[in-house]
């Protein structure tokens, strides 16, 4: 039932590939150059009438939102909020009926992501799930539902449904703005075909698993460390904490890395392990300062770079791990990547239960 790997958690970090190529089938026009989503039932019309969004979710699914929130805001420039799904309802958030909510969960029951939805349709919004489960009860009752192909998953600690969450914001987003017109065909065809190459990537990713491996050993020692990026990079910043913590138990914080300098600087000591994300190119000077800024304390830095800069950026982490050149926006389907195994590899280092992480369940279902 493992197909061969030691974990279901290996095994579904290693099915990310086909997760993307089957959560893109169909998906994409023969032509390459415009995105089809028949399922959704909302409009053109109606789509070109949104004019907030709010991404609603709990947990892994709600750091596939912060990516989300990127994607909208920058593919088709309507403001996008993102909610902690436990505390949404509860702040009185403004829904109109222009407002579009999209709630993200892999599992379609998790009682908050369900209790947010319902509360945004008695408010008068149209509320579109990204779901991974037909027939779950956000998928029913949803007005509008992306369901992602990502298969089962079994380990509590989400990988591919993570990810696939990703592609289908990528897709939606091309999606809407194909459809309201703020980005023209050219710009369409040539995300699509970048989107397109991503499974691939993975796969170039996955065949280096070993480096990382070698890198989770020797964070496993360690009790605390951070991950720190910019832009999109701190969302996976978050993600790649939260994997962490949830599997290995090593107490670790995802930060803004220009917020460092803030307070946080103080707890990096000798030896503290710092991951740094630095996959977008605009904020690579302003990242290269954060670093030092923790170098300077005594840090050990890991920087996850894009191919091509390995031998800049060499000068000034002690170790580096690269991802194939993709687009800025597409960035967090690749470098999640090894930030999933590091974790993976840290909690087998430390003989945790990788699946089955103590005081966890895979579908949270209380509030
Ligand atoms: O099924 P859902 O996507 O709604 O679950 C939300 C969270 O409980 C879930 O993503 C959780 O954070 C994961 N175990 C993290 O790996």
């Amino acid at each position: 039932e493992k197909g061969g790997y030691d974990h279901f958690m290996l095994k579904e970090i290693h099915e990310q590939p086909k997760a993307y190529r089957d959560t893109m089938r169909g998906r994409i026009s023969e032509d390459g150059r415009s995105v089809q989503l028949p399922e959704l039932k909302i409009t053109p019309e109606q789509l070109k009438k949104i004019n907030r969004v709010h991404i609603v979710a709990c947990g892994t699914a709600l750091h596939a939102g912060l990516v989300g929130k990127n994607v909208i805001e920058s593919l088709v420039r309507v403001p996008v909020e993102t909610d902690v799904a436990s505390e949404y309802r509860y702040r009185s958030p403004i829904i109109t009926p222009e407002t579009l909510v999209i709630v993200v969960s892999q599992s379609g029951e998790t009682a908050d992501t369900l209790a947010a939805l319902r509360e945004a349709q008695r408010c008068g919004a149209r509320v579109l799930a990204i779901t991974n489960v037909v027939g779950s009860s956000v998928a029913r009752e949803a007005d509008d539902v992306i369901i992602t192909l990502a298969g089962p998953e079994i380990a509590v600690a989400s990988t591919k449904a993570y990810s696939s969450q990703l592609i289908a914001f990528f897709l939606f987003g091309t999606y809407w703005a194909q459809t309201v017109g703020s980005q023209d065909e050219e710009n369409v065809a040539y995300l699509l075909a970048a989107m397109q190459s991503l499974p691939e990537q993975v796969e170039h990713i996955l065949a280096q698993a070993e480096t990382i491996k070698s890198v989770a050993e020797s964070i496993s020692h360690h009790s605390s460390l951070f991950f720190i990026g910019r832009g999109i990079d701190y969302a996976i910043a978050m993600e790649g904490s939260l994997k962490l913590k949830e599997i290995s138990y090593i107490h670790s914080e995802a930060y803004a890395a220009g917020e460092l300098k803030h307070g946080t600087l103080a707890l990096i000591e000798e030896g503290t392990p710092v991951i740094a994300l630095l996959t977008q190119e605009d904020l690579y000077e302003k990242m290269i300062s954060n670093i030092k800024e923790t170098k300077a304390r005594g840090a050990n830095v890991l920087g996850i770079v894009n191919e091509g800069n390995e031998v800049e950026v060499a000068k000034s982490v002690d170790r580096h791990f690269a991802i194939p050149r993709t687009l800025p926006l597409l960035t967090p389907a690749l470098s999640v990547i090894p930030l999933q195994l590091l974790s993976y590899y840290a909690s087998l280092a430390l003989r945790h239960d990788v699946d089955k992480p103590r005081n966890l369940a895979k579908s949270v279902t209380v509030e």
